[in-house]
């Protein structure tokens, strides 16, 4: 038996769940740790193909040797920010996932950044399939955070809403390392397009 409201990682597999089927293409915007690559690997199957970015080689390393030891094939890890997703990916994704900040456990200053958050925002939703599902998890109480998420939410408020459709979930809770979810699906009746 599993809460309905959950955590906003959780909530975030939860929506992509919904738009992400065998043999599509997904991409784990930050890689840091791992658990949504593990899940979005899982979700498209032998199949499928997920693109991990991360900027932190150490990270990448060790994730590395647990797609080894796992025996996953489907995951192409990128040693690049996700500013440059477009550079990489072959085929349209179906989902794409954010998890913004800094690696638990990892130095707080290695984070994502509001300059460069915005322009894989940006990119993904242009290469996003129609019916497809971006998830951005966004910690407005850490160090940056507010800045980072306010310059998303002012971007996401000039879509046009015949495209796209926005949620934004955040915790009743007085605990400030709360994250938000973001939740943004493509419309089906757009064209495919390139
Ligand atoms: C909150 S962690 C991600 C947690 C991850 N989803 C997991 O399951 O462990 C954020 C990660 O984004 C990485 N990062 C920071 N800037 C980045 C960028 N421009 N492109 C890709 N990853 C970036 C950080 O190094 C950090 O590992």
């Amino acid at each position: 038996m599993y809460n309905i409201i959950n955590r906003a990682t959780f909530m975030a597999q939860s929506f992509v769940s919904k738009a992400l089927s065998e043999n599509d293409t997904a991409v784990d915007a930050t890689l840091g740790n791992g658990n949504d690559t593990l899940f979005l690997s899982e979700m498209v199957g032998k199949g499928g193909e997920v693109y991990s970015f991360e900027i932190q080689k150490e990270a990448i390393d060790k994730f590395n040797e647990l797609l080894i030891e796992k025996n996953i094939n489907n995951v192409k890890v990128i040693h690049s920010g996700h500013e440059n997703m477009d550079k990489y990916l072959v085929k349209k994704p179906k989902a794409i996932m954010f998890n913004l900040g800094y690696l638990p456990g990892g130095l707080k200053a290695i984070k994502t950044e509001p300059q460069t958050t915005i322009i894989a925002v940006k990119k993904g939703l242009e290469i996003l399939r129609p019916g497809g599902i971006m998830t951005i998890i966004a910690y407005i109480g850490h160090e940056g955070g507010q800045h980072e998420t306010d310059v998303i939410v002012d971007y996401l408020k000039t879509l046009s809403p015949k495209e796209f459709s926005i949620i934004n979930i955040s915790y009743f809770s007085t605990n400030n390392n709360a994250p938000i979810l973001i939740c943004i699906e493509k419309s089906c009746n757009l064209n495919e397009g390139k």
